[in-house]
Parts: structure tokens; C-alpha cells; sequence
């Protein structure tokens, strides 16, 4: 069973659009192995399979259990010695790689917990040297909304709606929920230069598990995500953004 074959398709095309950054980056470097900085990797459900295809990995992450995982997890699968983890947060990013010394920051499904999201892209943006790639998925605000609405917590739906941090009006710390702009200009103001921005999640997270119980069905429904996907229309309602967002050269952040 390769890599392809083991993902999901809620992950699948954050895949295909990471495979394809990686790609482009190794051309552009003449670098095969990149250095990869997964900020909370956990238990390296990203960074393993990184790993496997031929790319150092370190994962920055303040859960010692998840670090133990994936310490687990990368000695399983025959990449030890390629797998690094670090326990910390964003401010530990500089000391990992060494400012700009990161080819690519995975960042994904943390901006969401994090107490400090401006310093935590800021961070990110030191850490990638010039030219490199941001890899960053956040949950969206929309498809959260839908989601409120469909299981019947309605005022949950409309705090959610009208709260432009998508804390849902409330100051104890749920986890943040993000749009498409908002999450260009908390970028942009790191420095970094957003490239793409994709839907993803978008009908994996709304069908119930109960309706896939096969191989063949799962398949299907990947194949129906992919196609889904790379359809613009459904942007707004997908249940994360994955976005990809590069270092310009020239630029010290
Ligand atoms: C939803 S999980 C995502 C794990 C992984 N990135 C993935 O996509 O599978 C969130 C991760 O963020 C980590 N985390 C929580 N607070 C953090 C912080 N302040 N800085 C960095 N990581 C944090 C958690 O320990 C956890 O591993």
C-alpha cells in the first residue's frame, strides 16, 4: 500500500496541493530533501508520511503524549532518524531551524487554539527562508455556521455568523474559526504572499460515517471531493481552507 493509497479523503486534497508545492519547490531549489518545520505536528499524521518521501521533518508541538506518538509512529514506519520532535509553540519556531532556515511551515488546524494568532503567523513567516512555502489549514467560519445550524444550536449559528474572529461572541477560549479574508490579511501582514487558497472538507464533513462503510465507497466519495474541490463554487462552504502561501525573496521577516 503506497501513501496515496493510505490517506483519507477528508486529507486527500490538501495532499495533491502539498505534494504539488513540495514538487515545485524541489525543482526550484535542485533540493530532493527539504526542510519541513511542522508546527503542532502532533502525533506527525502530516509529517510521517513527509518523512517517508524523503524529507527531514521536525514537529514543533506542547503535547509531550502527542510527541511520544509520533516519536512512536516515525520509528514505525522507518523514518526515525528523519522525524525530530521538538516540544514547544511558535515561539520556539526560530530556535528549531534557525530563522529562515525552513523550506516549508506546515501549519495545520492550530491557528484555530493558538493565544496569539498574529504572533504565531509572524513566527511562521521568520522561520521560512526566502522563497520558501507556508502550508497552512484553518477551520472556516462558514461551513461552522451550517454545521451549528443543521444540528439545531441556532444561537451558536448566529453568534458564529456575526463574530469576524469567529469566537462566537464569547471570551472563554473556543477555538477560532476563520474566512477567506480574514485569513489573506492575517498572511499578508506576516509578509507572506499568498498563492492559493482551497476548500477542502467539503462533503467529507457533512456525510455521515454511517453512509461509507466500504472500500468502494470510500473511493467514491473521494473521487466526488476531489471533483468538488477544484470546484470554486463550493469554497465558501468547505469546512476548512488550506492555503498556500510563499516567502517572497528579498524579504526579512
Ligand atoms: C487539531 S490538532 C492538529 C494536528 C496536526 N497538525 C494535523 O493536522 O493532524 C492541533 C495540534 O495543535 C497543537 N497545539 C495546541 N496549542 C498549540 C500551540 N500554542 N502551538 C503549537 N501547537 C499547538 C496540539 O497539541 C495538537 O497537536
Amino acid at each position: 500500500m503506497n501513501e496515496r493509497q493510505r490517506r483519507n479523503p477528508r486529507t486527500e486534497a490538501i495532499w495533491t496541493q502539498l505534494y504539488e508545492a513540495l514538487a515545485a519547490l524541489s525543482t526550484s531549489t535542485g533540493r530532493r530533501e527539504l526542510e519541513i518545520v511542522d508546527l503542532g505536528g502532533g502525533s506527525g499524521v502530516f509529517a510521517v508520511p513527509l518523512a517517508r518521501i524523503g524529507h527531514r521533518v521536525t514537529v514543533v508541538d506542547p503535547s509531550p503524549n502527542a510527541l511520544a506518538t509520533l516519536a512512536r509512529r516515525a520509528a514505525e514506519a522507518g523514518v526515525g532518524d528523519q522525524v525530530t520532535g521538538v516540544q514547544g509553540d511558535a515561539a520556539d519556531l526560530a530556535g528549531v531551524a534557525g530563522p529562515g532556515g525552513a523550506d516549508v511551515v506546515v501549519c495545520h488546524g492550530v491557528l484555530e487554539v493558538v493565544d496569539d494568532v498574529s504572533g504565531a503567523v509572524t513566527a511562521i513567516a521568520a522561520a521560512l527562508r526566502p522563497g520558501g512555502v507556508a502550508s497552512v489549514v484553518v477551520a472556516q467560519r462558514y461551513a461552522a455556521v451550517l454545521a451549528k445550524a443543521l444540528a439545531g444550536h441556532f444561537a451558536d449559528a448566529r453568534l458564529l455568523l456575526d463574530d469576524p474572529d469567529g469566537r462566537w461572541g464569547r471570551s472563554d477560549p473556543l477555538p477560532r474559526r476563520f474566512d477567506e479574508d480574514g485569513v489573506r490579511s492575517l498572511l499578508g501582514a506576516a509578509g507572506l504572499r499568498v498563492d492559493e487558497v482551497h476548500g477542502v472538507r467539503v462533503l467529507t464533513d457533512l456525510v455521515a460515517g454511517s453512509v461509507v462503510d466500504d472500500p468502494a465507497e470510500v473511493a467514491a466519495l473521494a473521487e466526488l471531493e476531489a471533483a468538488v474541490v477544484a470546484h470554486p463554487a463550493f469554497r465558501a462552504v468547505a469546512a476548512a481552507l488550506h492555503v498556500l502561501a510563499g516567502k517572497p525573496a528579498g524579504v526579512d521577516v
